[in-house]
């Protein structure tokens, strides 16, 4: 038995915000954003659209391209969605705060009747999270054959514009795959390993502190003071750089593979600066990171979903590549996953 990704999305909101533009009404500019973390750009989704709404388009582009495939029994994607066993959907920005989960609201919205949902909340490693979640959940129960998984934010709402320490660093999007237990051999396709690991001392480094029960908002002043990220930059930058390390060198240990035969390294797009220092300490060359942050920023559980759909749709990956995934974020939380593709 294999659990495989059969097929990709994601949705990127029209609107972009280049630094420049950032630069208008923030004491920024293009230059200090660039050399400081990579990033040109950053789309924004519009007021009406919500966590499950950039969610569900990624989902239906999943959907969309595995009834396209060879041997693929369904003719529409609302029969695929009624193949799906559950949706598990990774966000730090969900529709509701505490409930409905927002993978349940995608559930209905896809008409995915047979699925079980429930988000996941491990900041930007949700994806990696929710993941592995998926692949003990197929692997748990013979009947189960295909899981959703999403990461999807709007962090663009929970930013605050005047911290220019922050505010740049982000942006919104979703991305999704469709994941199927196959008769292959584990070996040869599929998810190969995971690792998840967990700081809570570093609870402080990433937080949206106001709204929940530790700090409940009183009548009146919802409006006042949405929660918003507070950051402590370098805090998470070091932790940024040892967990990628730490990652990428557990990773390989646990599938017996060496760096040169991974074809391709997707870490959470966060900052181009990161990467190049845990690089720089393992000897492998930046170029060798797959990095879309560019254009994106950072788009915390949606980023390793849709740079996946990117390299997807972009005909890149071949039938056998190895492809490494690595995250870190609040929590703090860091993880990684090998797949054969
Ligand atoms: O998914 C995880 C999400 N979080 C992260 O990935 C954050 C990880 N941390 C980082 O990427 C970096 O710490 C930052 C990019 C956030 C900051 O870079 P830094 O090199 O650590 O800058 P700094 O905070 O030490 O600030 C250096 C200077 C300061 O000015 P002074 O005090 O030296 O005069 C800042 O006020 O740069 C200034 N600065 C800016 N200037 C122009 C900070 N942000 C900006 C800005 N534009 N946007």
């Amino acid at each position: 038995m294999a659990i495989e990704i059969r097929a990709t999305g994601r949705a990127i909101p029209s609107t972009r915000l280049s630094n420049d533009d950032l630069a208008k009404t923030l004491d920024t500019n293009d230059e200090w954003i660039r050399s400081h973390t990579g990033i040109k750009a950053r789309h924004i989704a519009d007021a009406s659209t919500a966590c499950s709404d950039l969610a569900l388009e990624a989902a239906r582009q999943a959907l969309a391209m595995a009834i396209t495939q060879e041997g693929a029994q369904e003719k529409t994607i609302a029969d695929a969605a009624l193949t799906l066993d559950m949706i598990i959907l990774g966000t730090a920005t969900p529709d509701y705060h505490g409930c409905p989960s927002t993978a349940c609201i995608v559930q209905d919205k896809l008409g995915a009747r047979n699925a079980f949902a429930m988000d996941i909340t491990a900041g930007c490693t949700g994806f990696i999270y929710g993941l592995e979640t998926a692949v003990a959940l197929l692997a748990h129960v013979p009947s189960r054959k295909r899981a959703l998984v999403i990461g999807s934010e709007i962090l663009s709402r929970f930013i605050d514009w005047n911290d220019r320490k922050s505010c740049v660093l982000f942006g919104d999007g979703a991305g999704a795959v469709l994941l199927e237990k196959t008769s292959n051999e584990p070996k040869k396709r599929g998810i190969l390993g995971t690792i998840l690991e967990a700081d809570g001392s570093g609870a402080e480094y990433l937080i949206m502190r106001q709204g929940g029960s530790r700090h409940a908002f009183k009548a009146g002043d919802a409006i006042k003071a949405p929660p918003v990220i507070e950051m402590n930059g370098q805090g998470v930058y070091n932790f940024a750089v040892k967990s990628v390390t730490e990652t990428i060198e557990k990773l390989l240990a646990e599938t017996n593979l060496t760096i040169d035969e991974v074809h391709w390294i997707i870490p959470h797009q966060a900052n181009r600066r990161i990467l190049a220092a845990a690089g720089k300490r393992m000897g492998i060359p930046e170029e060798r990171f797959f990095l879309n942050l560019e254009e994106y920023a950072n788009t915390s559980a949606a980023s390793i979903p849709i740079a996946l759909d990117e390299l997807n749709r972009g005909g890149k990956l071949q039938k056998g590549d190895i492809i490494m995934t690595v995250g870190f974020g609040a929590g703090l939380t860091s993880g990684g996953n090998i797949i054969v593709w």
